[in-house]
C-alpha cells in the first residue's frame, strides 16, 4: 500500500455529514469545551467522555472513556482506547496516543492533529490527510458513529427496525 493509497482511504472515511446532538452539563468545562478553547471542534472525540485531566501549562492531557469505543464511518473503522493521551496547544494536538483508524487491513495510530484555518490535518505517521473542520461539529456515538437512530445505540436501531417492519 503506497502512502498515496493510504491517504485516499483515510480521506474517505471522514467524508460524512454530522447530525447528532451532544449534551453535557457540568460546572467545570467539559472536555468538549476544552477542545473548543484550543480551537478544535468537538467531533474529534466521541460522545460519552467520563472525564479528563489537563495540565494547562504544558498542555498534557488524558481523556477517559467508559471502555473502548469503536464505530464505523462508511466502511472505515475508528477505535478509541478508554484512555487517550496527548499534548494540546492552540491548533495542535501532538504525541497523541489511543486513537486508531483502520485503513484497508491496517490499524494506524493517529498521532497528530493540526488545525490550519478551516481544515484539520490528521497524521498517521506515514502520511496525513486534510478534512474540513465543518465535518467535526458533532461528536460521533460509540458503537454506531453517525449512523444511529434517535442518537442512541445500535440496539435501539435494531429494535426500531424490527418494530417498524
Ligand atoms: C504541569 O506540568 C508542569 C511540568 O511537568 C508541572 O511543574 C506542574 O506542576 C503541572 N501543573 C499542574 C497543575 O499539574
Ligand atoms: C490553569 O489551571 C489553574 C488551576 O486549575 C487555573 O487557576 C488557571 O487559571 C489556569 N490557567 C490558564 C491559563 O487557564
Ligand atoms: C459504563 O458502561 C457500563 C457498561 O456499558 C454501564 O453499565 C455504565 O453505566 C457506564 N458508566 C457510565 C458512568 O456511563
Amino acid at each position: 500500500m503506497s502512502p498515496k493509497e493510504t491517504l485516499l482511504c483515510l480521506s474517505l472515511f471522514l467524508l460524512v455529514s454530522f447530525s447528532t446532538p451532544s449534551a453535557s452539563v457540568n460546572d467545570e468545562l467539559t472536555v468538549y469545551q476544552v477542545l473548543e478553547e484550543y480551537d478544535f471542534p468537538v467531533g474529534i472525540l466521541p460522545k460519552g467522555v467520563l472525564g479528563y485531566e489537563l495540565n494547562n501549562s504544558t498542555g498534557k492531557f488524558s481523556v477517559y472513556l467508559n471502555g473502548t469505543c469503536t464505530f464505523s464511518i462508511d466502511s472505515y473503522k475508528l477505535k478509541y482506547k478508554s484512555t487517550i493521551t496527548g499534548v494540546i496547544t492552540d491548533d495542535k494536538i501532538s504525541s497523541l496516543s489511543g486513537i486508531k483508524v483502520k485503513v484497508l487491513f491496517l490499524w494506524l495510530s493517529i498521532v497528530k492533529v493540526i488545525r490550519d484555518d478551516d481544515e484539520l490535518e490528521f497524521s498517521v505517521g506515514i502520511g496525513s490527510a486534510d478534512f474540513p473542520v465543518s465535518n467535526f461539529v458533532e461528536s460521533p456515538t460509540c458503537g454506531c458513529g453517525f449512523d444511529c437512530v434517535n442518537g442512541k445505540g445500535s440496539k435501539i436501531k435494531i429494535n426500531n427496525l424490527v418494530s417498524s417492519a
